[in-house]
């Protein structure tokens, strides 16, 4: 059985309570949840984590990597947080690695601040989504499935 590491960057320990309007109400817990259910529905292992440490994140998009080496990796769904707009370290992790990464966002950063319009993510990504609200980890989810069934 594969493994989908899904990793959270900073302040997505504040969902729940964190403005409502633009990230929805339901928690953290909450997203690991439903990401419980489409993984076990998939037939995937999942490593659900979360960090406000851009190095924390380089080193598990690093274990992820070993992971891929040795066949047991079926992709990275990563929400980078505020670190998509910033991060040549998390660019450079995930070019290094050559993880199957998808970037995911619960907002549409398009339909918002221009500085939140360009992602370091997003050219070493294999996909990009958002503006699903936290449904859009399912998808993810359901899109690495389509990928390793190699369709
Ligand atoms: C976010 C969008 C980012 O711009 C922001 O900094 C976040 C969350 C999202 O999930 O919509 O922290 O990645």
């Amino acid at each position: 059985m594969k493994t989908i590491f899904i990793l959270n960057g900073p302040n997505l320990n504040l969902l729940g309570t964190r403005e409502p309007a633009v990230y929805g109400s339901q928690t953290l817990a909450d997203v690991e949840l439903l990401c419980n259910q489409a993984c076990a529905s998939h037939g995937f292992k999942l490593e659900f984590r979360q960090s406000n440490h851009e190095g924390q994140l380089v080193d598990w998009i690093h274990e992820a990597g070993q992971f891929q080496a040795s066949g047991a990796l079926a992709g990275v769904v990563l929400n980078a947080g505020a670190y998509t707009h910033t991060s040549v370290a998390l660019h450079d992790a995930i070019k290094g690695t050559g993880i199957t990464l998808i970037e995911l966002h619960i907002s549409n950063v398009f339909a918002r601040e221009a500085f939140r319009h360009h992602s370091y993510i997003s050219p070493v990504a294999k996909a990009v989504m958002c503006g699903f609200g936290v449904s859009g980890y399912a998808m993810a989810i359901a899109g690495l499935a389509v990928m390793n069934a190699g369709v």
